[in-house]
């Protein structure tokens, strides 16, 4: 029988086309560390539902499935970054991925509707533009139910003055090395930050790639206020410098 298609799949810009390889072997094992730092207790709360937005390949999407016993929502719109996250999925146990289902739209057009009582945004928010950023915030709160909470990594609060460099640990893979290096720089009101790739075998170079993407800063404030008009107050408690925690009110 063949599948019956109700829309054609959404397909989105892929922004993350080269950086979806190198993205889990240089990066995932000390964010996995973070986002159960970050996120792990109020995930761990949730009584209805998870939603990860923008959820990569899949870090909190798994944290989150481990640390709570509900349904999780991951919101990811590029293809590039689905498919570690999808293969990721694919190697649990049914009956976790029974509780995970993957939305291959934006937040904006996967129309859900009080879905979940804890939503993460976990290095997300920095690279929407402004109006993206508050395009985004409906959307939240219709997927939440009155009383949940949303729980978002900050952007940078600056443009940096001078270039900002980090090197990402070399992993090394079999006989090659993976290694990357980011490098954010001011450019007017926005941050280019350009992600450079290598793949070497002893001293030679095999390949190298690149990858550049814009983020915007914001203050913790722009962002409680930028959330006010959708019912959000900010939670009280909740202290970590790295995180906006805010709670949905009743309407
Ligand atoms: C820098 S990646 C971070 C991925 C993941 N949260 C992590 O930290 O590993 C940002 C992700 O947000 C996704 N994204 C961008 N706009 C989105 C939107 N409107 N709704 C849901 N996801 C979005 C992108 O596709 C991308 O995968």
């Amino acid at each position: 029988m063949s599948p019956v298609i109700a829309r054609p799949a959404p397909e989105q810009d892929d922004d993350y086309a080269v950086t979806a390889e190198f993205y889990d072997v240089l990066q995932a094992r000390q964010d996995s560390m973070r986002v159960e730092r970050l996120y792990g207790g109020a995930v761990a709360s949730a009584r209805l539902g998870v939603l990860d937005v923008g959820a990569g390949t899949g870090r909190v999407t798994l944290m989150s499935l481990a640390n709570s016993q509900v349904d999780v929502h991951a919101v990811e719109p590029s293809r590039a970054m689905r498919g570690p996250l999808m293969t990721r999925l694919a190697s649990l146990p049914a009956e976790l991925r029974a509780r995970v289902t993957v939305h291959p739209e934006p937040l904006g057009e996967a129309g859900l509707r009080g879905v979940a009582d804890v939503a993460v945004c976990h290095n997300v928010v920095a690279c929407l533009s402004p109006a993206s950023r508050r395009a985004l915030w409906p959307a939240v709160a219709a997927s939440l139910v009155p009383g949940g909470s949303l729980f978002l990594q900050l952007p940078p609060a600056r443009v940096p003055g001078d270039d900002i460099v980090r090197v990402l640990p070399e992993q090394q893979v079999g006989r090659h090395h993976y290694g990357g290096r980011v490098t954010m720089s001011g450019a007017g009101d926005r941050i280019q930050t350009r992600f450079d790739y290598w793949v070497r075998a002893g001293a030679g170079v095999l390949r190298e790639s690149t990858e550049t993407f814009w983020m915007w800063p914001a203050w913790r404030a722009e962002l409680v206020s930028d959330l006010a008009p959708y019912r959000f107050v900010p939670r009280t408690g909740v202290c970590d410098p790295d995180v906006l925690a805010m709670t949905l009110r009743g309407p």
